[in-house]
């Protein structure tokens, strides 16, 4: 049973990846047999991959339907093609959207090459797109070495809406291997804001391995900062953080 005590931040300790993934997706499908028509929040990176083999496994076992489902991604690189191997685009329907059956027409995500005349227009769009169907229901994230949400790097105020950003280098380094090296990372990204992702009404952060001890440690448990996107967190009524024993290593 994973462990759970009681702070503003829910904090979940898994005996394993595998655990913490088969809960968070329960949630995700105890939400839409209640609400067919959920929207849901959705991360990249490499934490939450097994969790969209999961929902992938669950859908293929007839145990859930995506086809109401609406969804709205964190971020987007700019400057390459959504087609680009390395693009959120191509990523989530690399590992989620292919393999399911939701609607084109319901799946969201920033444009990945926005011309800077229309920045502005696009990123309302996008904050006016969340607003249009009644918010996020369940917000998933995982958690960068600089702390940040989405790609909320440091020195992202807590009111921040979608916006361009320029990447910070630790994240873009973070990136290089996927990219074969540096020089190929794109410098800029569109991504939520930290007030749009704190308007979802529930949000999993998702943070496994000792690599993420320190950075949880900060959040969960540092000073309130915007040096720290993700300590922005201990202000939301319904946030929990779901970690293995390493990621909750530092927590003691
Ligand atoms: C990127 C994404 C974040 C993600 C982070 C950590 O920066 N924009 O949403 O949380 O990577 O990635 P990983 O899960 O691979 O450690």
């Amino acid at each position: 049973m994973p462990t759970t005590i009681s702070m503003s931040i829910q904090l979940h300790i898994h005996p394993s990846i595998d655990a913490a993934i088969k809960k968070v997706a329960q949630e995700i499908i105890t939400l839409i047999h209640h609400k067919p028509d959920a929207v849901l929040g959705l991360a990249t990176g490499s934490t939450p991959i097994p969790l969209y083999q999961e929902l992938v496994r669950r859908f293929k076992l007839g145990e859930v339907s995506f086809k109401q489902v609406t969804t709205f991604n964190l971020d987007e690189y700019q400057c390459i093609d959504r087609t680009h191997p390395e693009s959120y685009w191509n990523f989530m329907h690399r590992h989620f959207f292919n393999h399911v059956d939701m609607l084109a027409s319901r799946i969201h995500l920033p444009g990945s090459r926005v011309e800077p005349l229309e920045l502005a227009r696009h990123c309302q769009e996008y904050e006016d797109q969340i607003k249009a169907v009644g918010g996020i229901d369940y917000q998933i994230l995982g958690i960068g070495r600089t702390g940040h949400i989405g790609f909320n790097e440091p020195g992202s105020p807590m009111d921040c809406r979608t916006r361009r950003i320029h990447l910070d280098e630790i994240t873009r380094q973070d990136a290089a291997p996927a990219f074969g090296d540096l020089l190929h990372v794109p410098t800029h990204a569109i991504t939520m804001g930290c007030g749009t992702i704190l308007e979802a009404k529930h949000i999993s952060l998702l943070a496994f391995g000792s690599k993420k001890a320190a950075i949880v440690r900060e959040a969960m448990l540092g000073p309130i900062t915007d040096q720290i996107s993700a300590s922005f967190l201990q202000k939301h009524p319904s946030a929990a953080f779901h970690l293995d024993h390493g990621s909750a290593a530092e927590l003691s």
